[in-house]
């Protein structure tokens, strides 16, 4: 079967161009210029790398940028110290803490402290909430980034069978809340799978789109997929390969080249959820500075 490529990439760069035409006329109207903050504990390479594309695409979109980096031995405290800072700073429309944290900071501390007005990776209770009960709200990056992708292919949702893979409160969770909806790009039957589930390959061949964030190298294999199948695939994993020069390359949850024969359409890792999750964190953004969601 052919199957159709998802250009997370492409996308992204398209929301990318209409964040930037909003902030022009936004402050053409005497609107504030957007500003992120971003706080990053420790030196964790991901993390680094991470947190250094977000501040950069703010740049591009005509957003300000704020970094706020401390070192790993930092006390929960002082993190949360900061974040009262953040969330009196009229100048700043919203921030995010880079997770994960180090052992010794409570994220569910973390998290609580963070201003729901400000929240724009919605990572907070109030937020989360919100979500569920349909109120605006800031929905976290990457699942946005994933509804995003299905609405702009066009990718029919309604009444399909749609199995997630993972339960992280940072994508699992809230995509599983969102397939459920009654809305245009959702109104899925929706299976949330885990570790503990039975028979996981019978639930998959069930599912006409199958949502893999459990962070395991090529977890779905192709006799996991029935034909027709729409595969979106949240994964990066790292994956030691000597025959490159950083000694490693990333991989999604999904076996690509074996999977993607059997789909309709497939992401790639990497440039498919990946760059949409930069973007979705800067409409939020957005939002936050037209103040659209609280008032
Ligand atoms: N760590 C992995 N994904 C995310 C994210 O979307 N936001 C934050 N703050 N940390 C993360």
């Amino acid at each position: 079967m052919s199957y159709e490529i998802i250009d997370g990439k492409k996308i992204s760069l398209q929301m990318q161009e209409e964040i930037a035409a909003e902030v022009k006329a936004f402050t053409a109207k005497g609107g504030k210029i957007p500003h992120l903050a971003a706080v990053l504990v420790g030196e964790d390479p991901a993390s680094q790398a991470y947190v250094g594309s977000k501040v950069k695409t703010c740049e591009k979109v005509g957003f300000k940028s704020t970094l706020v980096k401390f070192p790993s031995t930092i006390s929960e405290q002082e993190l949360l110290n900061k974040l009262d800072e953040l969330n009196n700073d009229k100048d700043i429309d919203g921030y995010i803490v880079q997770l994960p944290l180090p052992k010794h900071i409570s994220e569910h501390k973390i998290i609580e402290a963070v201003k729901p007005s400000k929240d724009v990776d919605g990572f907070h209770p109030i937020n989360v909430g919100r979500l569920v009960l349909d109120l605006p709200t800031y929905i976290s990056a990457t699942p946005y980034g994933i509804t995003q992708l299905l609405e702009r292919y066009n990718i029919e949702t309604s009444g399909k069978n749609c199995v997630v893979i993972g339960r992280s409160h940072i994508v699992g969770s809230p995509m599983s809340i969102l397939m459920a909806k009654n809305n245009k790009f959702a109104n899925c039957t929706v299976t949330l799978c885990h570790s503990r589930t039975k028979d996981l390959k019978a639930h998959c061949l069930n599912a006409d789109i199958i949502i893999a964030a459990i962070g395991k190298p090529n977890f779905v294999t192709a006799d996991m997929v029935k034909q027709g199948c729409v595969i979106i695939d949240v994964g990066i994993n790292r994956v030691d390969d000597a025959s490159l020069p950083k000694g490693y390359k990333l991989v999604g949850d999904v076996d690509f080249d074996n999977c993607a024969p059997k789909c309709s359409f497939i992401t790639p890792v990497p440039g498919g959820v990946g760059p949409m999750t930069i973007a979705s964190l800067l409409k939020n953004t957005l939002l936050a500075a037209k103040r659209e969601i609280y008032k």
